[in-house]
């Protein structure tokens, strides 16, 4: 699927709101640009993920490393049979289309805060019959509209870095799980990068306006330690945050380089689109600048009780 090209005038229009997306607050940025690439993202990502993928060795497929990543989620998450699942910021919904069919949960709720994916992602549920146990909704991961104990996983795939701020998902989390549900995360944030055994405070990369970073409130810059600490501190319980770095970022910059090179995702995409993607990963104040201080992690942690 191909993005249809739009007028000089409209371009210059997205050009304008692009520019507003960079002076206003991280969690309207991150929502003003979703907005504005729902088209774009639904044409490029091959499988509707908007991820980052975990690349196994070998792994030649941005909808392979996509599916990966939304796997290891779901194990980590331990989606079984007749659960009663959350997936906040569900994108275009490929993770739960699969989950539905790989793990047989009873019921995926999406709640995102990006109109268009809600319709993208209702739309394919309409039409792939599977609307009574997929449904998507607006909303925002800081303010769930869901009673106390409603869910029996909860699961965020590379979006809580954007919730304002992400410690509030956490507790509202900890509320909508049923006693000894599981809450699973896939996340980025900043690398602690003091020399291996020194003390004192993490030391974190700035975050970088106008990139990944940037999307991202400053409360949510928190490395690690910090992270599996918050999580304790809502009240969860068998809490792990393990990096999977290794296998996301660099091999994710590989395939993007490579993909700008192929002219026909140029004519793919919109001129707005395909110039912001070429500046954050060519650039060092883009995204290729900031990747090496960034660590992407899965969390999963569990609501005590029953
Ligand atoms: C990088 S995409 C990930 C989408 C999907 N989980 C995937 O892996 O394909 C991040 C998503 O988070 C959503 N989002 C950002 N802030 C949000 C918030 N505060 N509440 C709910 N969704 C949010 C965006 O609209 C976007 O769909």
């Amino acid at each position: 699927m191909s993005v249809k090209q739009k007028s000089a005038f409209q371009d210059l229009v997205d050009f304008a709101k692009w520019h507003v997306w960079t002076r206003v607050r991280p969690s309207s940025r991150a929502r003003l640009a979703y907005e504005l690439f729902a088209d774009d993202h639904e044409a490029t990502t091959e499988g509707a993920y908007i991820n980052l993928g975990y690349w196994k060795p070998g792994c030649a497929s941005l909808e392979e490393a996509n599916q990966e990543l939304a796997d290891q989620l779901a194990e980590a998450a331990g989606i079984s049979e007749g659960d009663e699942v959350l997936d906040v910021g569900f994108g275009l919904g490929a993770q739960d289309f699969r989950w539905l069919e790989t793990r047989k949960p009873a019921r995926i709720v999406g709640i995102d805060l990006t109109p268009s994916h809600v319709r993208i992602a209702s739309e394919r549920a309409e039409s792939e019959n599977v609307q009574d146990r997929l449904q998507f909704k607006e909303g925002s991961a800081t303010d769930l509209p869901f009673g106390a104990e409603t869910f029996d996983r909860v699961t965020s795939l590379e979006s809580a870095l954007h919730y304002e701020p992400r410690t509030d998902f956490f507790k509202g989390a900890f509320e909508v799980l049923k006693p000894g549900g599981v809450l699973a995360i896939g996340d980025i944030i900043p690398l602690d990068l003091r020399e291996p055994g020194s003390d004192g405070p993490p030391k974190l990369a700035p975050q970088r306006s106008g990139s990944l970073s940037g999307g991202m409130p400053v409360e949510n810059w928190v490395p690690r330690e910090t992270y599996a600490k918050q999580l304790s501190e809502a009240g969860f319980v068998d809490v792990e945050v393990k990096s999977v770095r290794d296998n996301v970022m660099d091999p994710w910059l590989d395939y993007w380089l490579r993909k700008l090179q192929d002219d026909s995702f140029r004519k793919s995409v919109s001129r707005l689109f395909y110039s912001q993607v070429k500046r954050s990963l060519t650039s060092d104040s883009g995204m290729k600048g900031e990747l090496p201080a960034l660590d992407f992690v899965i969390a999963s942690a569990r609501k005590p009780g029953a």
